[in-house]
């Protein structure tokens, strides 16, 4: 912060149209603050790495050297390694989802997913729809393809579904090229769709035809509740991504996309001029970490962990925000979605933020025309306890300023009823 710099462009008229849409995220703009050791980082939705055990992924290193050397190092097929889309066959039928080898291919972390199923399937004006907020990584990989991205609000129960319907009754034969959902846990929102909602979501897209692409990354990362089966298990035509950063680490960047057979022949193919093919070092790599019961461990570890941070964010929220700012109740995942008054502007709010040691992100990033700009998504997965505490201690005091002046002029009647809430709210 306070640290930008103008950058003279000499190439700027040589770059593609499409770029232009492309913005950058305030996650990856925030990286330098967040790194300062006095910023407790409510920003990024990074896994605790440090919980992974560095002498097993040494071990699985040393293993797949040992038992794979000439091949951990060549290059490989474009699907991925048969060992490891046999592993991930297995984590998908724990989840209850039955399929095959050939069902899915490994792509470089769910982010590639993203990238490739917009190459496949968009041109410019095409509608996507997606959830309103939703990932930004997702906006990014689809707005290089110049493609019209209609947000459906959410509320506790996910996706609302009657918005939807009515949605792609407005789109009318014009329809969709693909219904995008996180229904996990949703990054920002930190909902979870309903199963009664799974259902109507995969009637709908049946009736109107559309493609449902279910991105699930934090799907494996439940603190309370009971598991909830995978729009995939319910429909064998839903594509379906899937990742081992939240499960493993994200730095050997591994992912995967199960769709049916005719869709992942076209995204092989975009895969191949992308990459030719992934990194087999690193599926090797995540084949012997894989094996055994270890990794198991490790996840139950994370699992309690962000468990325990989750319970000390919703905690300091209820201690130290007003009833006049609501939140999430995440049952999983990483993020809880604050909603404050209508007028007031979290990316204003941010600088003064970072000023006192803590960082989040500002939820007009979350949308495609700067929607939610009452809202911020906070992040419980990378701080500790006592850190949340503190840090959604200091927020509250940087945002009690503005909920002073903005209950003034309610008071004196400056701000409409209707103005207070805002369609980033989720009530
Ligand atoms: C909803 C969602 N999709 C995809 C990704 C990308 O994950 P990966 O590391 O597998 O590329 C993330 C990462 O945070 C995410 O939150």
């Amino acid at each position: 912060m306070g640290s930008a710099r103008v950058i003279f462009d000499r190439w700027d008229g040589r770059y593609a149209a499409r770029m232009a849409g492309v913005r950058s995220s305030a996650v990856r703009d925030l990286f330098a603050a967040a790194s300062r050791p006095d910023v407790i980082s409510l920003s990024g939705g990074m896994p605790d790495v440090r919980r992974v055990p560095h002498d097993a992924v040494t071990r699985a290193t040393r293993d797949a050297m040992r038992h794979d050397g000439p091949s951990a190092l060549q290059y490989g097929g474009s699907e991925g390694r048969a060992a490891l889309r046999q592993i991930i066959v297995g984590l998908m039928g724990e989840s209850g989802v039955r399929l095959g080898p050939d069902d899915l291919i490994v792509t470089a972390g769910a982010q590639q997913g993203l990238d490739l199923l917009a190459r496949v399937f968009l041109d410019p004006g095409d509608v996507v729809i997606a959830e309103g907020p939703t990932y930004v990584g997702a906006l990014q990989a689809f707005s290089v393809y110049q493609p019209d991205i209609h947000c459906v609000p959410m509320d506790e129960g996910g996706m609302r579904i009657d918005l939807l319907e009515a949605e792609l009754r407005r789109l009318g034969p014009r329809g969709a090229k693909f219904i995008y959902t996180i229904p996990n846990f949703q990054n920002p929102a930190g909902v979870t769709l309903v199963p009664e909602r799974r259902r109507r979501l995969l009637e709908l897209a049946r009736t109107y035809d559309i493609p449902v692409v279910e991105d699930d990354p934090y799907g494996r990362l439940r603190y309370e509740g009971g598991h909830i089966l995978p729009l995939r298990a319910l429909d064998a035509d839903v594509i379906y991504l899937g990742t081992f950063s939240k499960i493993l680490a994200p730095g050997l960047r591994l992912g995967w996309m199960a769709a049916p057979r005719p869709i992942l022949a076209r995204v092989l193919l975009a895969k191949q001029a992308a990459d030719l093919c992934g990194s087999a070092f690193s599926q090797s790599v995540a084949e012997h970490y894989m094996t055994g019961t270890g990794w198991r461990r490790v996840l139950a570890d994370l699992t309690s962990t962000y468990g325990a941070r989750r319970d000390a964010m919703l905690d300091a929220l209820s201690e130290f925000f007003p009833a006049d700012v609501t939140w999430t109740h995440p049952e999983g995942g990483f993020f809880v979605w604050v909603t404050l008054p209508a007028h007031l502007d979290t990316k204003a709010l941010l600088a003064e933020a970072v000023q006192h040691g803590v960082t989040f992100v500002p939820g007009s990033d979350f949308f495609p025309d700067g929607r939610g700009g009452n809202c911020m998504r906070l992040a419980f997965c990378y701080e500790s306890p006592e850190q949340i505490t503190e840090g959604v201690r200091r927020l509250a005091e940087v945002c009690e300023d503005k909920l002073e002046l903005y209950r003034a002029f309610v008071a004196a009647g400056a701000v409409p009823a209707a103005a207070r809430v805002e369609e980033g709210a989720l009530r």
